[in-house]
């Protein structure tokens, strides 16, 4: 079942970031910066370097901040351009030219699939993707891209695999191959899904992260989706539905380099691997780290 090229994403950023208080009380976590950029601005780029022209941005009333930073500042252009900071001026100036952002605001943070649900009218129609802000792919390595180009050949639900410890399963999505696949595949055929089981009762090691490809059949489904764990609706218990009811589920299981930006150790983690390969700082950082890390008892 071939379908239509996608072209719209949706971003949720309308969750509390409990993990990084106190900056999330008055900070939204999605614009906690990498060197400079926020995190939120690298998904918006790798969105629109794999074909998505319109991206829809999920907001809490709390985080008119991220609708101020997708909103031209033509004080702080004119200011830049009077300076001669052309740097500055091409920085600020490139969120337009990535893709039509547009907002819709969650009244509570009633989960990710309460987000996602937030999408119907945007999505029209067609299908979409969702791309989790935490979640940073390393541009040098490709997942969106060939989901999308799974997606085109079965439709149906595309996910985002990653094969972790079974000791890590619990803190994610999993899926259940279907009977007879090959555990090394890159492409995996799913059966079922299941929200974040104990380490003991996962159908596999290969965790659900933050990128989908979604049908317009979802709102259906998230509509009948109670709330799961912590009151929250969930996305996964509404892919399963749809898994169940006959939609096609497939997984790109991703090899590359992916930072978890919503963890305050990984978010550090990721801090240091981007500011080693940062085009003004990263030769500086790295000489310093490496004396840095020889003085480390
Ligand atoms: P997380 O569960 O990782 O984010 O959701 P959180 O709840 O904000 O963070 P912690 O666990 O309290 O630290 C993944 C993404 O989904 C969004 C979040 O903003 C985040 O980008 N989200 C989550 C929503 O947009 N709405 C929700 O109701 C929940």
């Amino acid at each position: 079942m071939a379908s239509s090229r996608v072209r719209k994403a949706l971003i949720p950023a309308a969750g509390r970031g409990t993990r990084f208080l106190p900056l999330t009380k008055s900070v939204p976590k999605e614009l906690v910066p990498i060197v400079s950029t926020p995190a939120l601005e690298f998904v918006v780029t790798e969105a629109s370097e794999s074909g998505i022209s319109d991206i829809l941005v999920v907001l809490s009333q709390g985080k008119g901040a991220i609708a101020d930073y997708f909103a031209p500042n033509h004080e702080l252009e004119a200011a830049l351009e009077a300076k001669g900071d052309t740097q500055g001026l091409a920085s600020i100036r490139r969120l337009s030219s990535l893709a039509a952002i547009h907002q819709v605001e969650q009244l509570e943070p009633r989960g990710l699939g309460d987000a996602v649900a937030h999408g119907e009218q945007f999505a029209a129609g067609e299908p979409f993707a969702v791309l989790l802000p935490d979640d940073l792919i390393d541009e040098r390595d490709e997942l969106l891209g060939r989901m999308l180009e799974v997606q085109a050949e079965y439709g149906g639900i595309v996910l985002a695999l990653l094969d972790v410890p079974r000791s890590e399963i619990s803190k994610y999505g999993s899926i259940a191959p279907v009977d007879g696949a090959d555990p090394d595949a890159e492409v995996v055929a799913v059966a079922d899904l299941v929200e974040k089981p104990a380490a003991k009762d996962a159908p596999s090691t290969l965790a659900i992260i933050g990128r989908y490809i979604l049908p317009p059949e979802i709102f259906s489904a998230l509509r009948q989706t109670k709330p799961g764990a912590g009151g929250e609706i969930q996305l996964t218990d509404a892919m399963r539905r749809l898994a169940r009811s006959g939609t096609p589920v497939h997984g790109v299981v991703f090899r590359g380099r992916r930072y978890d930006t919503g963890d305050r150790l990984e978010y550090v983690k990721a801090v240091v691997q981007l500011a080693v390969r940062h085009p003004v700082i990263g030769t500086d950082f790295a000489a310093w780290l490496r004396e840095y890390v020889s003085g480390l008892e």
